[in-house]
């Protein structure tokens, strides 16, 4: 807030210093219309006490963006032409109008966004998006946001504004763990388990609903270690894990596709992305809204008896060469399992990691933590086990469809 000696001289508080209808309107003179001291375009007004660090650099004060005069109007109080000489007013009224919280233009949140991202001023209409059968469910909350609340002790909820923040939001790029331009200014949650004012990384966002105080997700794979708590799964300290907060246990990972390498980092949305995200679609990214089980950016089979093609493990064979995995390149019955036994991957492998707490290096190399839905103890000793014996070597404990390891090895 900036101190009422720089403001411009017209903005005035009363006599005993208090903020009055006077310091914005002047009941004498109509020269900027609504009887206002000063223009208020590109919220010069608003902006005499208000200072929003960095929101000159967002398209929410740069854009010329204008409505297409499909309705609803965006600017029902405004006479203001585009996106950048609303400014503030794109979300905001400047009086209390039905004591909505922070003076937005909705009482239902995403209703503040939607109006202009569903293509009527915004280039990308995502109103569909969160149609979808699986989606970040902003429409089913409503009231239980609240601004500046903390990580820790937020009720279930998930709103446009927990994952972007509207004055700091902008297109610009960045490499795994960093967030991107969009997510720039946004709460969180440190690996440590700590919050955050602003997220450095993008896995902290994340944190806040999927760790330490987990939503409830629905069908969740019957695994061996189960696991909802994700902080705890992509821990350095995890037995293995896909790289996201740091890289990777294993030097040895001939499959991957280039440009990554055992050193290569990777975000939680790469995985979890809208199933119609286009690189060059403006608009088009984001965990919004999936045809595919959980919020996949491509399909992913789970369960049982599944017949191995191209796209029924889309989302792995984007980073991982299919003919190295059914070359058996590293796992010497892997085409025998995935292509003629017709096992998931997701039977032997959990796409996050290894809660650090119950798995062990052993035991647990490999991201194997296995689907109990199909795997069982093998009947004589009652061993459910994968044992890691050195690169490219181990052995099993199990069984399976009726076929008993006790143990079974590889190579
Ligand atoms: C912080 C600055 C500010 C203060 C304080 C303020 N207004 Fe306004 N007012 C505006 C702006 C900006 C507009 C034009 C944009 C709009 O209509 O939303 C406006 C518009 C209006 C309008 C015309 C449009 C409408 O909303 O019906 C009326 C009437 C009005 N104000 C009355 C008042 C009264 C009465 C008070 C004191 C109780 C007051 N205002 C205090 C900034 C202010
Ligand atoms: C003369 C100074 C002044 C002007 C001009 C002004 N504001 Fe404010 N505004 C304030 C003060 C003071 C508060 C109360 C801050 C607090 O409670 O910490 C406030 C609070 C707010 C809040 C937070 C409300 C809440 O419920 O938490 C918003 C949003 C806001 N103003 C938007 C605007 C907009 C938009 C404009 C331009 C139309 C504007 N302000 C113009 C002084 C001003
Ligand atoms: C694109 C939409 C959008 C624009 C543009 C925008 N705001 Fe906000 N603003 C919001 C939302 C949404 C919240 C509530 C955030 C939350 O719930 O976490 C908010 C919160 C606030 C708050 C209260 C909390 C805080 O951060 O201090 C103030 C004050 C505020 N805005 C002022 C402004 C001013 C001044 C401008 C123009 C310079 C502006 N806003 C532009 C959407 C916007
Ligand atoms: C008045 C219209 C308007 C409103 C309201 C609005 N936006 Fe935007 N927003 C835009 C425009 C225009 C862009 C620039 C990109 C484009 O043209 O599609 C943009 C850009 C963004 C971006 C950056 C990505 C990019 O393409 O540049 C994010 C993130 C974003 N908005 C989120 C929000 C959120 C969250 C809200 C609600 C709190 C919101 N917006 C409300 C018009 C709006
Ligand atoms: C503010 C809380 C919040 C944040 C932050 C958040 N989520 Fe969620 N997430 C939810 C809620 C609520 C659901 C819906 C749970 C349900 O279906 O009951 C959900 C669902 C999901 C699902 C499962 C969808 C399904 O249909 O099975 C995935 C995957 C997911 N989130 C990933 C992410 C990722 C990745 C991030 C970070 C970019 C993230 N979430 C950030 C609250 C959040
Ligand atoms: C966005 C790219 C990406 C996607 C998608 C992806 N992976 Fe990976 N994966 C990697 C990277 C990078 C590594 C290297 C980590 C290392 O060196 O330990 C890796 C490593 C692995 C490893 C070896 C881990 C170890 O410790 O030995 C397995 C197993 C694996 N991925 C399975 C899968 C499965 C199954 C899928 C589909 C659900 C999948 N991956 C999807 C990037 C990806
Ligand atoms: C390599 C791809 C990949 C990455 C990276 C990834 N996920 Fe997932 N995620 C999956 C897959 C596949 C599932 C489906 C079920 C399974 O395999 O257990 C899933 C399931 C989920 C679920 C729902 C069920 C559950 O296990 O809780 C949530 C929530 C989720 N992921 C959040 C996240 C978050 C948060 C991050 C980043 C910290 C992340 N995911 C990173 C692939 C990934
Ligand atoms: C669970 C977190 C989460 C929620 C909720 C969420 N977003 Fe996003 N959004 C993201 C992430 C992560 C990205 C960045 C994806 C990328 O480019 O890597 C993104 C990207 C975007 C972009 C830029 C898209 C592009 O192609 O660059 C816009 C605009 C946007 N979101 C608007 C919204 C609006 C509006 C809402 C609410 C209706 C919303 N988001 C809800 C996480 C979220
Ligand atoms: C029957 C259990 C099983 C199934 C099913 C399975 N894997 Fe594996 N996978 C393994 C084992 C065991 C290893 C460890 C190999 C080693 O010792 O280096 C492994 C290693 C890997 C690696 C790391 C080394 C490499 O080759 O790059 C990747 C990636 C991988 N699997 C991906 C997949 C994908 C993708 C699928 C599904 C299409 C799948 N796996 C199905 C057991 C399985």
């Amino acid at each position: 807030m900036t101190p009422p000696t720089q403001w411009d001289p017209r903005v005035k508080l009363d006599p005993s210093s208090e903020l009055q209808c006077t310091t914005c309107h002047d009941p004498h003179d109509d020269q900027f219309g609504d009887f206002l001291v000063v223009d208020n375009i590109h919220s010069f007004l608003c902006r005499q006490c208000h200072q929003i660090a960095f929101f000159d650099q967002t398209p929410h004060a740069l854009s010329n963006r204008q409505w297409n005069g499909a309705p609803p109007d965006p600017w029902p109080h405004t006479d203001f032409p585009d996106v950048s000489a609303n400014a503030c007013l794109n979300c905001h009224l400047p009086h209390h109008a039905g004591g909505l919280q922070e003076l937005l233009t909705s009482s239902v949140e995403e209703d503040v966004c939607f109006v202009c991202h569903d293509g009527n001023v915004a280039s990308f209409n995502m109103r569909p998006l969160f149609q979808k059968p699986f989606t970040h469910p902003v429409q089913i909350f409503q009231g239980v946001h609240q601004a500046g609340e903390s990580p820790l002790q937020a009720s279930t909820h998930v709103e446009c504004v927990d994952c972007h923040n509207p004055h700091r939001a902008r297109l610009a790029s960045a490499s795994p763990p960093f967030v991107k331009g969009v997510l720039q200014g946004v709460s969180g949650i440190d690996a440590a388990g700590n919050p955050l004012d602003e997220s450095s990384f993008e896995y902290e966002i994340c944190f806040k609903c999927h760790a330490d105080h987990p939503v409830a997700i629905m069908d969740l794979i019957h695994r061996q270690i189960p696991s909802g708590n994700a902080r705890k799964d992509f821990s350095t300290a995890s037995p293995s894990y896909h790289p996201v907060e740091a890289a990777g246990k294993n030097p040895d990972v001939p499959s991957l596709l280039s440009p990554l390498t055992p050193a290569s980092l990777i975000y939680c949305s790469d995985c979890h992305n809208n199933d119609t995200a286009q690189p060059n679609q403006i608009g088009s990214n984001g965990p919004h809204g999936s045809n595919h089980e959980f919020l996949l950016a491509k399909q992913y089979r789970t369960g049982d008896n599944v017949s191995e093609s191209p796209t029924s493990y889309a989302l792995c064979y984007g980073c991982h060469n299919r003919s190295s995995i059914l070359n058996d390149v590293t796992f010497t019955f892997h085409k025998k399992h995935v292509a003629d036994e017709r096992t998931p991957c997701s039977v032997c492998h959990d796409a996050h990691g290894i809660d650090l707490n119950v798995g062990n290096p052993m035991n647990n190399a490999h991201l194997i933590n296995f689907d109990l839905d199909v795997v069982s103890p093998e009947p004589i000793g009652g061993r459910l086990e994968y044992q890691s014996s050195g690169p490219r070597a181990g052995q099993c404990f199990l069984s399976c469809h009726g076929e008993i390891h006790n143990p079974k090895q590889y190579p």
